[in-house]
């Protein structure tokens, strides 16, 4: 098989481990061990997993955060050295900066960072826009993060993440902060932006780390499962849905079949973390 950049996925992990070792005490957690995972251009993976199995490990290894312990982490070929403009990374939290619109948001990485060299200020300013327009944020160009709900918040973080210009979007429960009815709205709006509609070649390349199993599953082209200790790439399953999805595509049979297959990988793990057992008997209630 060639390795050339070439003909490289667009992200590669072989034998990727990551330990960190406590400053005071010196104990060392192993956090991921031995994963291999190849993600193709225009891919939406999901990663799913019990609370502590390494999905953000994995994520910041991507990024360019942290660096692995043994093993290679590549995009298109090339060893990632560090993070760069190309990977945009979204978290939970939103991150978004407080004293600043929302336009200024957008166009941070733009005005301040690599990703607007080569624009002239109009062509920032039309792509701030643009990006604006794109996560349906029109008409609240001016107004700063605390006057937004959270699902506008993360409307921000997206149009920032893609004002950028990014190739690749890594991102750690972006929606895990939102209620249940913004999550579902998001999610479908999410597929639109990532290029669901677009041949496989122009879309953007995603991982999405999730708690929830239904999201990973509508989201997803692929879920990567992960058990812990150490954090391990347990299977890996295609999701054979159709495209473009939206809500009634929980209706499809395959929908409630691959949801019972991921969270039959996960069920025990995820009871043992929560100190509980799948198997115990309720308890006898005292009279
Ligand atoms: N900077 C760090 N220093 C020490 N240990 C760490 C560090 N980051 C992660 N760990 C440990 O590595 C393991 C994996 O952590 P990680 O955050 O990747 O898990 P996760 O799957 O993202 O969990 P969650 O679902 O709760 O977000 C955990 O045992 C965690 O305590
Ligand atoms: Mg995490």
């Amino acid at each position: 098989m060639s390795t050339t950049p070439a003909s490289a996925p667009k992200l590669r992990l072989r034998d990727v481990s990551k330990s960190f070792v406590a400053p005071r005490t010196g104990v060392r957690t192993q956090a991921v061990a031995s994963v291999n995972l190849d993600i193709q251009t225009g891919e939406f993976v999901c990663v799913v997993g019990p609370s502590g199995c390494g999905k953000s490990t994995v994520l910041n290894l991507i990024a360019g955060l942290d660096t692995a312990t043994s093993g290679t982490v590549e995009k298109d070929g090339v060893a990632i050295a560090g993070p760069g403009p190309d990977r945009g990374v979204m978290f939970q939290d939103y991150a978004l900066m407080p004293w600043q619109s929302v336009a200024d948001n957008v166009g941070f990485g733009l005005r301040h960072g690599t990703p607007g060299k080569g624009f002239t200020v109009a062509q920032r300013e039309e792509r701030i826009r643009h990006f604006v327009e794109l996560v349906g944020l029109n008409g609240s160009e001016k107004k700063y993060p605390h006057q937004l709900s959270g699902g506008m918040r993360q409307r921000v973080a997206l149009a920032r993440l893609l004002a950028n210009g990014p190739d690749v979007l890594l991102m750690d429960e972006p929606l895990g902060a939102l209620d249940a009815q913004t999550r579902l709205i998001l999610q479908v709006e999410l597929l639109r932006i990532w290029g669901e509609t677009a041949p496989q070649a122009e879309r953007k390349t995603a991982v999405f780390i999730t708690h929830d199993i239904e999201e990973a599953v509508f989201l997803a082209d692929r879920v990567v499962v992960m058990s812990s200790h150490p954090g391990r790439i347990r299977d890996v399953l295609d999701i054979d849905l159709p495209r473009p999805r939206d809500e009634h595509i929980r209706a499809h049979p395959r929908y409630g079949q691959l949801v019972d297959a991921i969270w039959n990988l996960i069920r025990d793990e995820a009871y043992r973390a929560i100190g509980g057992s799948t198997t115990a008997a309720a308890p006898a209630v005292a009279a």
